[in-house]
C-alpha cells in the first residue's frame, strides 16, 4: 500500500506517456519479428466456434503532406510523404493483394464496422472512395447498416469528396483539427486554416453525414484562453463528438526535441483539462472516455462505434458471449485477434516502410513486422485498460468473462487509488473520477507495472518477450 502510494506521488509530477491506443502492452513489447501466420489464423478459426467474432475493421492509407517540422511537429504515427496520386493507385493495387491472402480466412466472417484512418485517408480523389469500398468489398459482405468512417484533414475536404464519401456508403467523418489558432497550427507546419474546418462541418451538415473532430491541448506556448476559445468555437457549431486529447510528447518529433521549454507544466496540463472538460460539460457535451465527449441532446448520433468495440473486444449477448476482433488492413495496420480469455491470442502490426509493406505482398507474404503473443494475464490487463477507458469497469462482466474479480486482483492499488480519490469501488463497479481520469496512463503503469518489470528483465537477446510458463497461452505455439 505504501509502495503503491509513493509510486503515486513519483509520478503524477512526471508527463504521462499516453497509452489510449492500444492498451497493454505498448507495441515497444511486441518484438515477436516471426508470428506464425497461418497457424494464427488456424487457431482464429477454431476459437471462433467457441466465441463467435466479428470484425472491427481499420484500413490504413500512409502518406501525408509534407510539414515543415516534419510530422506535423508532433506526431507518432508511421506515416511516409504524400507526393502525388500515383503513390495511391500503387498503394491501392498492394492493399487489394493483401485483401487476397486474408480473402479465404475471413470468408463468411461478419463486419462490425470499418474505419478507414491513416496517414490521411481523405487524400484519395472522388472517384476513389467507391474503388476503397469495392477492395472492402471484395473480402467481407459489407452489410448495409454498419458504421463506415473516413478519416482525414480540414484542407484535403471537399463538397464534392464528401458526397463522393456518402454515395458509396461512408457514413461517418473523423476529422483531425489539432488548433484552430494559427498561430499554432503553423508551429506544426501544418498549411491548415479555420476556415476550411468549418466549411468542412457546414457541408457534413448538408450531407446529412455525421462528424466528429479532434483536437489537441498542450501545445508549445499554449494557453488556457486559447484552448477555452477552440473549444467553444468547435462546441459552437454542435458537433456529435469531440475528442480532446492531451499531446502526447515522444519519439524524435520536433516538439520532443526542440520545443520542451515551451510546454505548458504537468500542473498546466492538469489545468487544461479540468477547464476543458468543465467547457465542454457546460456547452453541453457529456464526457465518455478521459478525452471523448459527446453531445448530450444530438439530432444524429455521435457513432464511435469503431472506437467503442475496441475498446470492448468481448461482449455478451442473447447467445452467449460474442467478440470483436481487430483487423488494420494496410500499411502500419494493427491487429488483434483475440482468442479466448483462456487461449488469449495475438496481436501484430504490419510493416512501417512502404516499400517493405509492398516487397511483402509482392512474394505473396504477410505483410506483418512484429507482434505480442498474449499471455492471460496480458489479456486480463488489455481488457481492464480498454473497460477502464470508458471511466467505469463492471466487476460482475469481468468476472463472468475472465473467472476473477478485479478488485481482489489488484486489491492493493484500488485502496491507494481509493485514498486518493480517483477511484471508487462498489459490489458492481470499479469507477474512475475526478483527477483519476486525466492520470488513467499513471494508474495503468501502476497496474501492469510488475508485468512490465518481468518483460524487461526477461527480454532476451533476440528481443523476445517471455510468456510465464504458469500463464502459457494455449492457443498457437509461441515462435521458436
Ligand atoms: C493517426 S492521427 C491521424 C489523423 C490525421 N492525419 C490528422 O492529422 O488529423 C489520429 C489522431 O491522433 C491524434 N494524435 C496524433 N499524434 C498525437 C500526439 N502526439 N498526441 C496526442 N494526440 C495525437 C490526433 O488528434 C489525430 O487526429
Ligand atoms: S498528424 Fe496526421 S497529417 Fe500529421 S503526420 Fe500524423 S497522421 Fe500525418
Amino acid at each position: 500500500m505504501q509502495a503503491a502510494k509513493a509510486f503515486v506521488d513519483k509520478h503524477r509530477r512526471r508527463r504521462q506517456s499516453n497509452k489510449v491506443l492500444h492498451g497493454h502492452p505498448s507495441p515497444v513489447h511486441w518484438v515477436e519479428q516471426s508470428v506464425p501466420m497461418d497457424a494464427l489464423l488456424l487457431a482464429r478459426e477454431r476459437t471462433n466456434r467457441e466465441i463467435p467474432k466479428r470484425v472491427n475493421l481499420y484500413v490504413g492509407t500512409p502518406y501525408c503532406l509534407p510539414t515543415d517540422p516534419d510530422r506535423c511537429g508532433f506526431c507518432l504515427f508511421p506515416t511516409e510523404i504524400y507526393t502525388g496520386q500515383q503513390q495511391l493507385e500503387e498503394y491501392l493495387t498492394h492493399l487489394e493483394r493483401e485483401g487476397d491472402l486474408f480473402r479465404d480466412h475471413f470468408a463468411g466472417a461478419e463486419l462490425a464496422s470499418i474505419y478507414f484512418g491513416g496517414g490521411t485517408s481523405n487524400l484519395y480523389k472522388p472517384h476513389q472512395y467507391p474503388r476503397l469500398m469495392e477492395i472492402v468489398g471484395g473480402v467481407f459482405d459489407i452489410p448495409p447498416d454498419i458504421e463506415i468512417t473516413l478519416e482525414g484533414i480540414p484542407q484535403t475536404f471537399s463538397h464534392d469528396k464528401l458526397l463522393a464519401m456518402k454515395q458509396c456508403g461512408m457514413n461517418r467523418i473523423s476529422m483531425g483539427v489539432q488548433q484552430l489558432d494559427e498561430e499554432l497550427i503553423k508551429a506544426s507546419g501544418r498549411r491548415q486554416r479555420a476556415d476550411q474546418v468549418f466549411r468542412t462541418l457546414e457541408s457534413c451538415k448538408q450531407l446529412d453525414l455525421p462528424i466528429s473532430i479532434d483536437l489537441i491541448f498542450g501545445w508549445p506556448n499554449q494557453t488556457v484562453e486559447q484552448m477555452v476559445r477552440d473549444l467553444e468555437a468547435v462546441a459552437a457549431t454542435g458537433v456529435a463528438h469531440i475528442t480532446h486529447y492531451e499531446l502526447n510528447l515522444a519519439g524524435r518529433t520536433d516538439f520532443a526535441r526542440n520545443r520542451r521549454g515551451e510546454l505548458p507544466s504537468i500542473e498546466g496540463n492538469l489545468e487544461m483539462y479540468r477547464v476543458g472538460k468543465s467547457v465542454l460539460e457546460a456547452c453541453g457535451y457529456r464526457q465518455v472516455t478521459p478525452y471523448d465527449f459527446e453531445r448530450r441532446d444530438a439530432a444524429v448520433p455521435s457513432g464511435y462505434l469503431y472506437e467503442e468495440l475496441f475498446r470492448k473486444p468481448f461482449a455478451s449477448s442473447a447467445t452467449g458471449p460474442i467478440g470483436f476482433d481487430a483487423w488494420g488492413w494496410g500499411y502500419a495496420g494493427i491487429s488483434f485477434f483475440f482468442g479466448t480469455p483462456r487461449s488469449p491470442g495475438w496481436a501484430f502490426m504490419n510493416q512501417v516502410r512502404v516499400d517493405e509493406y509492398f516487397r511483402c505482398l509482392r512474394e505473396r507474404r504477410y505483410p506483418v513486422m512484429r507482434g505480442f503473443h498474449y499471455t492471460p494475464q496480458d489479456l486480463r490487463l488489455h481488457l481492464l485498460f480498454q473497460e477502464m477507458q470508458g471511466l467505469a469497469v463492471d466487476r460482475i462482466a469481468y468476472r463472468d468473462l475472465l473467472d476473477r474479480d478485479v478488485v481482489d486482483e489488484h486489491a492493493v492499488v484500488w485502496r491507494a487509488l481509493e485514498e486518493t480519490g480517483w477511484v471508487t469501488v462498489s459490489d458492481d463497479a470499479l469507477r474512475v473520477q475526478d483527477d483519476g481520469v486525466f492520470y488513467l496512463p499513471l494508474i495503468q503503469n501502476m497496474l501492469a507495472h510488475d508485468r512490465l518489470e518481468e518483460m524487461r528483465r526477461h527480454r532476451s537477446a533476440d528481443g523476445a518477450a517471455p510468456t510465464p510458463a504458469a500463464e502459457a497461452p494455449a492457443d498457437v505455439p509461441a515462435p521458436a
